[in-house]
């Protein structure tokens, strides 16, 4: 499809999924928006979404955009490799409450690295982008040039290069007025969503610190195999390649690095610091990333953030936020308990705690009904950023100011994208040696 068509399309459909949906905003539908699965909205133009990486978390989003709305249809996968395609279909196809909604045929099940421009040209509305983040400012580019509302998983760049196309895609989204909702899913969460809010309200005084952490333990890796290329080999263990994940910090610990954004009204920093390394997890099966970080985000006011983040089996596990204000102190536990407030007011969430992926899906949805496109762009890109920012200062041991995140010429993106295009197989980053590019 070119883009002229798609545009074109894009606007009939528009149009008349304004038209059509009008009459049930702030009914059943908007009612439903925190409270997911219980019943449907009832709306009269069907939207068509692909998914593009069907691994876990795309399986995930690609269910809960069909729960999301009645009318929604999955007509188009795209991966890099089949086997990964076919298992999340069958998943998806055996779904009771959605598997007949499931409508992706062999000609409409895209393998290789171009299977995202598949996806993207096969004539669906709405594409939730879930592979490796090394891809996506790239297919964020395309889906917008293509007129297509995105669901975007974090994060959203690996490097700089690739975080200011992501930027750019972002700014024309708006453009065209089309939604792009981010997988930052905290921000989707009704209890985080009210503690911060009350951090924001002023009810911890000014925030002096944030204390993050993201103390986990390892996770999976996949045995090489002699047939594979090194391309092959990178990209099934792509989580320890930095071109493809951005490192465990900017791949995971991005989630904790968005929260104290929130915190710190996404007011950016000034300059990080870094202490960081790899101590226990240094075999080659482990590729080339780091096992620790420790980072010290300073802002204009004095204020400062501090983030923990460390990938050790064996060791105590805490992925929690506690903001530090001049009258209080707000601690946000996650998935361990109910944000609260002690200091001069005492405060504690008491309300719902429906699935945050699915409110991220709900929302997504409900804009585009309503054509009152939602745009997570800025802060979703900052918080990109500033995980960008404490590699960069870890890696190299330096000091990194805020600016130089953005300026940073390193591209880590392989020239070619083949199987057998040649790979850099990258050595540890080394502080005080390894340089600021
Ligand atoms: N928001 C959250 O809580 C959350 C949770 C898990 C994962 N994620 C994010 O989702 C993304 C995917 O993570 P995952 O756990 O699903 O990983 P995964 O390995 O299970 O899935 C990634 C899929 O993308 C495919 N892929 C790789 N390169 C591709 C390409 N160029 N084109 C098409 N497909 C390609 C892989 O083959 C794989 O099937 C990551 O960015 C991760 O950070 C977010």
């Amino acid at each position: 499809m070119n883009t002229n068509n798609g545009s074109n399309r894009l606007a009939t459909r528009r149009h008349f999924i304004k038209t059509s949906s009008a009459a049930l905003i702030g009914g059943a539908f908007a009612a439903n928006l925190s409270f997911p699965g219980k019943s449907f909205a009832e709306n009269s133009d069907t939207l068509k979404i692909g998914l593009i990486g069907c691994g876990g978390r795309g399986s995930g989003a690609a269910s809960q955009a069909l729960m999301a709305d009645k009318n929604v249809v999955l007509t188009a996968m795209g991966d890099a490799f089949d086997n990964r395609l076919q298992s999340s279909l069958k998943n998806l196809k055996g779904s009771a409450e959605f598997g007949d909604r499931v409508k992706v045929t062999p000609e409409t099940s895209f393998v290789g690295f171009d299977a995202y421009q598949k996806v993207i040209d096969s004539g669906v509305d709405v594409v939730l982008l879930a592979t490796p983040p090394g891809f996506r400012p790239y297919h964020l580019k395309a889906a917008v040039a293509a007129g297509k509302h995105v669901f975007c998983e974090k994060p959203m760049a690996t490097d700089a290069p690739g975080l200011r196309v992501a930027m750019e895609a972002a700014q024309e989204a708006k453009k065209k007025k089309l939604s792009l909702v981010s997988g930052f899913c905290w921000r989707y969460n009704l209890a985080e969503r009210a503690g911060f809010q009350q951090v924001l309200d002023g009810n911890v005084g000014l925030v002096r610190a944030v204390y993050s952490t993201y103390n986990t333990g390892t996770l999976w890796s996949f045995p090489r195999k002699p047939e594979w290329t090194e391309m092959e080999y990178q990209m099934r263990n792509w989580y320890y390649f930095t071109w493809l994940s951005g490192d465990h910090l900017v791949e995971q610990a991005c989630h904790s690095i968005d929260k104290m954004s929130w915190a710190m009204n996404d007011v950016p920093p000034v300059r990080a610091t870094a202490h960081a390394g790899r101590q226990v997890r240094t075999g080659p099966e482990f590729g080339h990333i780091y096992d620790h970080f420790a980072i010290v985000y300073e802002y204009a006011n004095g204020s400062k953030g501090f983030l923990f983040t460390r990938q050790q089996d064996n060791c105590s596990q805490d992925n929690t936020d506690t903001i530090l204000g001049t009258k209080g102190i707000a601690r946000i536990l996650g998935f361990a308990g109910k944000p609260e407030i002690t200091g001069e007011k005492n405060w504690k969430y008491e309300g719902p705690r429906p699935d945050m992926y699915q409110i991220e899906h709900n929302e997504l949805f409900k804009s585009i009904r309503e054509g009152a496109a939602k745009n997570d762009g800025d802060w979703m890109l900052q918080s990109t950023r500033l995980a960008l920012l404490g590699r960069m200062a870890a890696y190299t041991g330096k000091t990194i100011k805020w600016e130089e995140s953005l300026s940073s010429q390193e591209n880590l993106m392989p020239e070619r994208l083949a199987w057998d295009a040649p790979v850099v197989v990258p050595t540890v980053a080394m502080p005080g040696k390894t340089p600021f590019i």
